[in-house]
C-alpha cells in the first residue's frame, strides 16, 4: 500500500512509485491529488507497467526490467579490451543494453596516467601573467632574427606534438579516462607552447621565418603512424625527449628574459610528455616483447624516408650558433659552434638513455638513436 496524499505526479509523486516498485514489483497506490486518475495510468503506459484502476486505488505491477540485460561498465581500474556497446559511460557505470556503440576502438593504458594528468593539471601556467612579455630587448638585430627563426621553427614541431595524438585522442575509447584527460590536457599544453612561440617571434618582427620543405617531410612522416606505441616512440620518446635539450639550450643561451621563459615553461611541459610515452610504452612491451622490433623497424623506416631530405634547416643550425654565440666575435662563434655541436650530442645521450629505460641494449640504443631524424622532431 502507497498513500500518495495529495502529493501528484507532476510534484514528484512518481518517485514514490518507482521506490516501491523498485522493493516489491507491484504496488497498491491511493492518492488525493485532482490529476491522479489521468496521471498514474498514462505514466505506468509509457513505462510498460500494469496498471488496474480500482474504487479509490490503483493496482500496479511492474512491467519487465529495462535494466535486466544491463552490464556494468568495468570496475575502477580498466580492462584490457572493453567493448564498443560501453560507448562513452563512464567506467564504473551500469550501462542500458542497447545504447549505441561508437567507433572508438583504440586502446591506450599505462598506471602512470592519472598521476601524470593530476600532475598536468597542476602545473597550468597563464601565459599572460607567467611570461615577462616586456622584459627589456638589448640584444643585436641579428640576434633577434635568430630567436624569430628558432621560434618559427618550434611553433611548426608544436603543431606536429598536437595534432599526432590529438588524432588518436579521437579514436581512444573513453573506458581509458585518464589516458582521454592526459592526452586531452597534452594537447592544451601544445596550444599553450604554440602561442607563447608565437607571441615572442612577434614581440619585434611582424614577420615569422622559414619553414622548409624537409623539416616539414620530417614531421610528415608522423602522421603516418598507425599504433599508438609507435607513435609514442617517434614523436614523445625521441622527438619530444630531444626537444628538452633543445628547449634547455634555449633556455640557457636566450638572450632576453622573455626567450629565457617561453623555453623554460615548455620543457617543463614536455618532460611530463616524454614520461607518459615512455610509460605507455614500458607498459605495452611488459605484454607484447615483440613490440621491441616494430620500434625498431617503424625507427628504421622513417630514417629510410627521410635519407633523401636536408635534415635540420640550416637557417635553425645557424639561429641556434648565433643565440649561443650572442654576437659576431671569431670567438664567440667559436664557442657557439661548439655548444650546438654539445647539444646534438646531449639530445643523442638523451635519446640512448631512454631506449636503455625501455629495454633496447647499448648498441641498438646507439644505433636507433642516430637513424633519429636530423630535424630533432
Ligand atoms: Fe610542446
Ligand atoms: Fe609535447
Amino acid at each position: 500500500m502507497l498513500d500518495l496524499g495529495d502529493l501528484g505526479l507532476d510534484e514528484g509523486a512518481h518517485l514514490l512509485i518507482k521506490r516501491a516498485l523498485a522493493r516489491d514489483r507491484s504496488a497498491i497506490v491511493t492518492g488525493s491529488a485532482p490529476s491522479l486518475a489521468i496521471d498514474v495510468p498514462a505514466w505506468c503506459r509509457v513505462r510498460g507497467h500494469a496498471c488496474e484502476r480500482r474504487a479509490d486505488s490503483f493496482v500496479i505491477t511492474a512491467g519487465a526490467d529495462r535494466w535486466r540485460h544491463a552490464e556494468r561498465a568495468g570496475g575502477s581500474a580498466p580492462i584490457a579490451n572493453p567493448p564498443a556497446r560501453w560507448g562513452l559511460a563512464a567506467r564504473g557505470a551500469l550501462v542500458e543494453a542497447g545504447a549505441p556503440e561508437l567507433d572508438l576502438p583504440l586502446a591506450v593504458w599505462a598506471s602512470e596516467a592519472e598521476r601524470l594528468y593530476a600532475q598536468a593539471a597542476a602545473a597550468q601556467w597563464d601565459p599572460a601573467t607567467a611570461i615577462p612579455w616586456d622584459a627589456p630587448i638589448e640584444h643585436p638585430d641579428e640576434v633577434e632574427d635568430a630567436v624569430v627563426q628558432i621560434m618559427t621553427y618550434l611553433i611548426e614541431n608544436e603543431t606536429a606534438a598536437l595534432l599526432v595524438p590529438v588524432r588518436f585522442l579521437g579514436r581512444l575509447h573513453p573506458h581509458f579516462r585518464e589516458v582521454m584527460q592526459l592526452l586531452a590536457i597534452q594537447a592544451a599544453d601544445e596550444a599553450r607552447h604554440i602561442e607563447v612561440f608565437t607571441r615572442r617571434a612577434r614581440l619585434r618582427r611582424r614577420e615569422l621565418g622559414l619553414s622548409t620543405a624537409s623539416g616539414q617531410a620530417s614531421l610528415a612522416t608522423l602522421f603516418d603512424e598507425r599504433e599508438f606505441a609507435v607513435a609514442a616512440m617517434l614523436l614523445a620518446v625521441l622527438g619530444e625527449g630531444s626537444f628538452l635539450s633543445l628547449l634547455w639550450f634555449i633556455r640557457d643561451h636566450a638572450p632576453d628574459d622573455c626567450t629565457r621563459e617561453v623555453a623554460r615553461l615548455a620543457a617543463q611541459d614536455e618532460a611530463r610528455h616524454v614520461a607518459f610515452g615512455l610509460a605507455h610504452i614500458a607498459h605495452e612491451l611488459a605484454a607484447d616483447p615483440s613490440l621491441r622490433g616494430r620500434l625498431a623497424a617503424a625507427i628504421e623506416r622513417r630514417h629510410t624516408a627521410l635519407a633523401q631530405t636536408a635534415g635540420l634547416n640550416e637557417e635553425v643550425f645557424d639561429a641556434l650558433l648565433l643565440l649561443a654565440a650572442g654576437g659576431w666575435e671569431p670567438s664567440a662563434l667559436r664557442r657557439g659552434h661548439a655548444a650546438v655541436v654539445a647539444l646534438s650530442r646531449e639530445m643523442d645521450d638523451g635519446r640512448r638513455l631512454r631506449l636503455g629505460r625501455l629495454g633496447f641494449v647499448a648498441d641498438d640504443a646507439a644505433r636507433l638513436s642516430a637513424l633519429h631524424t636530423r630535424n630533432f622532431m
